[in-house]
């Protein structure tokens, strides 16, 4: 009998001690993520694809704003990989970013890395995914970021509850092995094999050969607001996506709130995320969901097939589903105005729960170009007698083989320079129709640009025409930035500034630099850290299109890097 168990006083008090050291604990919540092969069945072929927990796409991250969660990544595949959050600002923490060899070396086969994800400020949207060589494909899920359960007004959310939220992740499917597709693009020295489907939340949908049961589908009632959290994981393709006789109301992008924006399509990049609401006011039957590509470079090949997903009203059971359900109408493929109309119009909420802080002074302007070049090919390497690079300001990053956090962190020479340039080292008519051949090579490099705690940063990222010219989604770790401006041709630092947006420009992580045309961002460096800044396009960051800030550390002891986790993967 309880009562008559007699514990001792010592041992109830440890009981209290450790129960409550448990609880506090219990705060932090832990996830584990198993990297693994796992066979999946696509367009009727099977192949091993590498995914987390079996799944594809990967588990979804449900954490509340603030929250600090570990995820515990064991790696049981036969390849290297590193996890990144995209978007988590991970303040003062760049250790568990994920890039490779940025920010850490790759978890080795049968090994594990713990990661801890710091969040902040973001609210809505975000993803993560795997950050070496095109893993990503395949490796990749949703992070969904409810309001915090402490905001006193409403639902925290700066719209009506919605009924439900679903996310809808955009992906690209190839039939061939990913890591055959990388390798065979690195040997040719080409553009890639173009995928041979899109996916939407892992289906490519009905209008694909052999692929009627492969359809996602999602479930409404009728009357009802949902909320989209659309995520674009695919590897090298900007797309458009719309519903069939619905429009959508955009709420947010890149986890950031932004004003109500109504419209029949969007464009959304590789990297960005938009959340939008749907209502489900139109009569209850079957709508296709779409979305295609938008592909702006002349001469490049690209996936031009469209993935559908259905949207289905529950309906009585006396009505039959539609033999032919509507298609919504989309943007043609190379539509730079469609893409940037809407693009254009995505405004920061900058009301008094979400006010914005777009810096004014600026202490370090920045310009960068972007652009896809070639390499002449070394000792018959390549398909042809040149290999395509691309880079930013004419340095075609390369990998160092140690990561620069550790190498900064240590003070370990040789692994990087401080030498990135802070304009074109070369300028010439950047938007040109055909620019000079003689500019089609840069030079290579792993340079970073180094600035200073709590600085405040403008970067025109300026699009060239070398090559090729098209769209660049760039993405920045470890901040958001406001889009303060975009234009088309050549930056013209006199009278573009004059039309920048500094009431409400949106809060990005990755913004599409428009072909032939530049984009003005602006943040203030107040997380210190290595942080990676790409192309979000595969090919064009495998090609060099990268390069990486240092952010020094502050005086305070809250302006420190936090110091690295006990076992971080070796080299
Ligand atoms: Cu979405 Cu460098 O990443
Ligand atoms: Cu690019």
């Amino acid at each position: 009998m309880w009562s008559m168990v007699k514990v001792p006083v010592f041992q109830i008090l440890g009981f209290i001690l450790l129960s409550s050291f448990l609880h506090s604990q219990a705060s932090v919540r832990h996830h584990t993520f198993v990297v693994e092969d796992t066979p999946y069945t696509r367009l009727c072929s099977t192949k091993n694809i590498l995914t987390v927990n079996g799944q594809f796409p990967g588990p979804t991250l449900y954490v509340k704003k603030g929250d600090t969660i570990i995820v515990d990544v064991y790696n049981k595949a036969n390849y290297n990989i590193t996890i990144h959050w995209h978007g988590v600002k991970q303040p003062r923490n760049p250790w568990s970013d994920g890039p490779e060899y940025i920010t850490q070396c790759p978890i080795r086969s049968g090994e594990r890395f713990s990661q801890k994800i710091i969040l902040s400020d973001e609210e809505g949207t975000l993803w993560w995914h795997a950050h070496s060589d095109w893993s990503r494909a395949t490796v990749h899920g949703a992070v969904v970021i409810y309001p915090n359960q402490n905001h006193n007004k409403g639902s925290g959310y700066p719209f009506p509850k919605p009924h439900a939220d679903v996310p809808i992740i955009f992906s690209e499917w190839w039939k061939k092995d990913i890591v055959e597709v990388y390798n065979e693009f690195q040997r040719t020295g080409t553009d890639p094999n173009i995928s041979d489907a899109y996916t939407i939340n892992g289906q490519p949908g009905h209008l694909y050969p052999c692929s009627k049961s492969d359809t996602y589908k999602l479930t409404v009632d009728q009357g009802k607001t949902y909320l989209l959290r659309l995520i674009n994981a695919a590897v090298e393709d900007i797309l458009f996506f719309a519903i069939a006789n619905h429009q959508l109301t955009v709420v947010g992008t890149d986890s950031s709130y932004t004003k109500p924006l109504k419209t029949d399509y969007i464009t959304i990049s590789p990297g960005q995320t938009i959340d939008v609401l749907l209502e489900t006011n139109q009569p209850p039957s079957h709508y296709y969901m779409a979305a295609r590509v938008y592909s702006s470079a002349e001469g490049v090949d690209f996936d031009n097939t469209t993935t559908t997903a259905m949207l289905q009203y529950n309906i009585g059971n006396n009505t039959t589903p539609p033999s032919n359900p509507p298609l919504p109408y989309l943007p043609f493929y190379n539509d730079t105005k469609a893409s940037v109309n809407f693009t254009g119009k995505l405004r920061s909420l900058a009301n008094e729960d979400h006010p914005i802080d777009v810096p004014v002074n600026i202490s370090s302007k920045l310009i960068f170009t972007v652009s896809v070049n070639t390499f002449p090919c070394e000792n018959d390497s390549c398909l042809g007698p040149t290999r395509l690079s691309a880079s930013m300001n004419n340095i075609s990053f390369s990998l160092p083989s140690t990561d620069i956090l550790k190498a900064y962190y240590n003070n370990i020479s040789g692994v990087y320079g401080s030498q990135f340039p802070s304009k074109p080292p070369l300028v010439f008519n950047f938007t040109a129709e055909d620019p000079p051949t003689y500019l089609n090579t840069p030079k290579k490099g792993t340079e970073v640009r180094v600035v200073e705690y709590n600085s405040t940063v403008e970067i025109v990222l300026q699009g060239t025409n070398l090559l090729a010219g098209t769209d660049h989604p760039m993405h920045l770790h470890g901040y958001s930035f406001y889009v303060v401006g975009w234009g088309f041709g050549n930056f013209d630092k006199e009278k573009d500034p004059l039309g920048y947006n500094l009431v409400d420009p949106p809060l990005q992580n990755t913004i599409a630099v428009p072909k032939n045309g530049w984009a003005a961002i602006r943040f203030k460096a107040n997380n210190p850290g290595v942080w990676f800044m790409h192309c979000h396009l595969d090919r064009h960051q495998t090609w060099g299109m990268d390069m990486a800030f240092i952010v020094k550390n502050g005086q305070g002891p809250d302006e420190q890097m936090l110091p690295p986790p006990s076992y971080m993967p070796p080299c």
